[in-house]
């Protein structure tokens, strides 16, 4: 990390493939007949448990350099994992493989790591259990979870929170019903299920925050080429926005209006970002050019942005802090359920840099004042690769190296991410 402080940052970078729409590939590709092309899929731990558990289901997965190939006999011939399913630290993957499990009507067992086992599974249950799905969870609302086979019926749902993940299991449940399930969600949370979904040939809609599928039709096996994540790339383009000097362009990149919002609150803030959307056929895909901004502006957000940036708020926070005037979150309650508690995280770590907030249950204030980082400052990255790629993204910033207790959990969505850093440096 020594060698990225005192730098500027400048070039042209592309980032690792889209972790949301690389697990859907597997997943959707596992239950259509055939061959599955994922051309760019992000190889990560995260997604590494998906793929394992397509195998255990009885599709094959081949790995070649820059493509995934899923061959499948198709869903009717998939069948129950010989032993637990393992999904590591990976929400998605726990979350749509149990929608997908009780819509094949299998029995399995599934856990994941430390921080899963602590991550609340009721919110995927009980619109489960209302289709007639068995599923059993620790406490009735952790892992490990133990689906049952079961007929599953479709229903009209009401979420009570905006998440892709849950909207996500119940639509793959759904898949193999008699009739039409229909979803209403508060907020638009990330649509990329409802696009694939239609790509391999489910019969859905998706209007006005309401989701209709009508269940029964086999899944067509269909290439997916994975742009790259605008969640990884967050945190380049923060790195040039606050690094004078520095001045990048990120290519191939997801701009998936449900996912974009952090180019949104770059905007309030009056950061010199131009964004150039290169196609918009299924998934819109562009190229984001950032440069230094001095006196960048203050911002407050709440509301419908929230889903399209959940997973940006911990660099947001850090943008935030080298803003001229105050800056509120609120409406992210969702961020105390992620791989830690991010709220807590992000207040009790950015604080140890002399920044000051004002917490809230549902988010925080960050207010104007001076980052200081004192040499080597011991902070926790929680094994949330995103609070640590902020904590390195802070100390680059400040010139001062800091000592992070472990840094693995960055393989969770960006392999790769430090050689990026080091990349964009040796191109300034
Ligand atoms: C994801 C949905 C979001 C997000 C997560 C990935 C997905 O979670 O935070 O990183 O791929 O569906 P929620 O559905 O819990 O909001």
């Amino acid at each position: 990390m020594k060698s990225l402080m005192n730098s500027k940052f400048n070039g042209t970078l592309k980032v690792p493939g889209d972790k949301s729409i690389t697990h859907r590939a597997l997943m959707f590709g596992a239950l259509a007949a055939g061959t599955t092309r994922i051309h760019y899929p992000l190889p990560s731990e995260d997604t590494h448990r998906t793929l394992e558990c397509m195998r255990a289901l009885g599709a094959e997965v081949e790995q070649k350099q820059g493509e995934w190939v899923v061959t499948s006999p198709g869903a009717a011939q998939l069948h129950a994992p010989a032993k637990t399913l393992y999904t590591g630290n990976s929400g998605t993957t726990t979350r749509l493989l149990t929608g997908l499990i009780a819509g094949l009507g299998l029995t399995a067992e599934m856990e994941g790591d430390e921080s899963i086992a602590k991550r609340p599974m009721d919110r995927i249950q009980r619109p489960l259990a209302e289709m007639g799905a068995d599923i059993s969870l620790k406490d009735e609302k952790y892992p490990p979870i133990i689906i049952r086979p079961a007929r599953l019926s479709p229903i009209s749902y009401t979420m009570p929170m905006a998440s892709a993940q849950v909207k996500s299991a119940i639509l793959l449940a759904a898949l193999y019903t008699e009739g039409t399930t229909v979803i209403h969600e508060p907020s638009p949370s990330r649509n990329h299920t409802e696009i694939m979904l239609e790509q391999f040939g489910a019969d859905i809609s998706a209007e006005d925050g309401v989701i209709r599928l009508k269940g029964g039709n086999a899944l067509s096996a269909s290439d997916v080429t994975v742009p790259g994540d605008i969640s990884s790339a967050a945190f380049p383009i923060v790195l040039a926005v606050l690094k004078p000097g520095s001045s990048i362009t990120v290519e191939n990149v997801s701009l998936n209006s449900t996912r974009s919002g952090i180019l949104d609150v770059l905007e309030m803030m009056g950061a010199d970002v131009r964004i150039e959307q290169t196609s918009s056929e299924g998934e819109a895909i562009g190229t984001v050019h950032a440069s230094h901004t001095p006196n960048l502006k203050g911002f407050d957000i709440s509301g419908d942005i929230i889903p399209r940036l959940i997973d940006e708020i911990p660099i947001i926070a850090l943008l935030a802090a080298y803003s001229t005037e105050a800056c509120t979150v609120r409406d992210a309650d969702e961020l105390r359920y992620k791989e830690t508690d991010r709220i807590r995280a992000v207040i009790d770590e950015l604080s140890k840099f002399g920044i000051s907030f004002t917490e809230y249950e549902d988010g925080f204030t960050v207010h104007p004042g001076q980052v200081s980082i004192e040499e080597n400052t011991p902070v926790k990255g929680y094994n949330d690769h995103r609070i640590i790629m902020m904590l390195i993204i802070s100390s680059i910033i400040s010139d001062t190296p800091i000592e992070i207790d472990d840094v693995s959990a960055i393989d969770i969505s960006y392999p790769g991410f430090m050689e990026d850093l080091e990349k964009l440096r040796k191109e300034a």
